[in-house]
């Protein structure tokens, strides 16, 4: 059973664990020895490539692939509508960026993967969710895990070392402290969050992490959400039309995040970590959407009918009778999908301008991203 577990995991995984839920889950392995050999220094393939064994991604709802919707509710039609054809559990019409990921490194999507070999995992695990932080909320769900049941799923601890690891936080984090602080209480909390994200990384180092491609975190005040609980007022926007105190704490993130990776890169000798700029691909979108023909940069796809964009991730109930969210006609016209969450389109777009490295730091394309050299 684990030699064939082993070569399903070979062949490519993509798994979805929170920090906490992970570590459980390599604890309960009855061999934990975390390879300490560098991996991020040589290569298997013919070429440059690294060649993950697999994919472990920790992050919020960006790039959930159906925790939430498995754990909490089903996220209604129409999301899935333009790529999967179903609700997919991805807050999106189609694919999102860990999807793109996933494809550029010739791996399977993940909820393939869940449905195939681990419907175990859909109880137990702690799946990156929607809501999910880098502060210590997370652990809480794993209780119910079924570990016995798993373990014999799991990849060798080789796998672990040769797997690549993405991370995709910040955005709820700072989302719950904008709407319960003030942007300068939010803005003194962020070192909190960071010591939560590197003391997160630290432990993954000790199970035998290696490769990081961590994000950064969007222009949180570019989410249409904000404008439609919060109107602000004409002088509080930037250039484009976005919230310039929202964008700003963003920034002062992402700063306080670039610089830790630095200081982690001499802490963790064997570590390679990109740092990814998500930040800069988004608004660059959202400055020249029309570009690329996109609409209404700051409005989005899906809603309840009377215009609540909180419609997209809930059916309701009226009377007894279950009411849908709707769509606008194409969504490929729009940037985000749900006032939150990004259409496959935008998706597509930031993928293609972060894989391939050029906003990175350093610039190494994602297939490449084990390689320490390059630093
Ligand atoms: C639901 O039922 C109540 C009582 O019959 C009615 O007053 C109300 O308008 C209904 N709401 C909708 C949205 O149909
Ligand atoms: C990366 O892709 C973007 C979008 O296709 C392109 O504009 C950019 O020149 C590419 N950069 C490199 C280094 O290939």
């Amino acid at each position: 059973m684990r030699s064939l577990a082993k070569t399903t995991i070979a062949a490519a995984a993509l798994l979805l664990f929170s920090f906490a839920a992970f570590k459980q889950i390599f604890n309960s392995r009855p061999e934990t020895a975390a390879a300490s050999q560098g991996y991020t220094s040589s290569s298997d393939g013919d070429d440059d490539d690294c060649a993950f064994r697999a994919i472990f991604n920790f992050g919020d709802s960006n790039s959930d692939t159906g925790g939430y919707s498995a754990a909490f509710n089903r996220l209604p039609p129409p999301n899935g509508r333009t790529f999967f054809h179903r609700p997919s559990g991805r807050s999106s019409d189609g694919r999102l960026i860990i999807d793109f990921i996933a494809e550029r490194l010739k791996m399977p999507y993940l909820s393939a993967y869940l449905d195939s070999f681990m419907p175990n995992f859909r109880r137990g695990a702690n799946f990156a969710e929607c809501g999910a932080t880098i502060q210590p909320l997370d652990g809480q769900m794993f209780q119910s895990g079924n570990i016995l049941a798993m373990e014999s799923h799991l990849p060798s601890p080789d796998d672990f070392t040769k797997a690549l690891y993405t991370i995709d936080s910040g955005q709820n984090d700072l989302s719950a402290a904008v709407s319960s602080m003030t942007v300068g209480k939010a803005k003194a909390s962020i070192s909190n969050i960071i010591n939560h994200f590197s003391s997160n990384i630290e432990e993954l180092y000790k199970l035998g992490a290696r490769t990081f491609w961590i994000h950064n975190t969007g222009p949180l005040g570019c989410l249409p959400y904000y404008f439609v609980d919060y109107p602000p007022n004409p002088g509080a926007l930037d250039a484009v039309g976005c919230i310039q105190s929202h964008n700003e704490l963003a920034q002062a993130f992402n700063s306080q995040l670039k610089d830790r990776i630095i200081l982690l890169r001499s802490q963790l000798r064997d570590a390679v970590l990109t740092y990814v700029d998500i930040y800069t691909a988004k608004y660059t979108l959202i400055k020249t959407a029309c570009t690329h023909g996109f609409v209404d940069p700051l409005g989005f796809c899906c809603k309840y009918h009377d215009g609540d964009p909180r419609g997209c991730w809930k059916m309701r109930r009226v009377n007894g009778t279950e009411i849908n969210p709707s769509s606008c006609s194409d969504p490929s016209k729009y940037i985000s999908w749900d006032s939150v969450h990004n259409t496959e389109a935008a998706n597509k777009w930031i993928s293609d301008h972060i894989l391939n490295g050029s906003l990175n730091d350093p610039q190494v394309p994602i297939s490449q991203a084990c390689r320490k050299n390059i630093h």
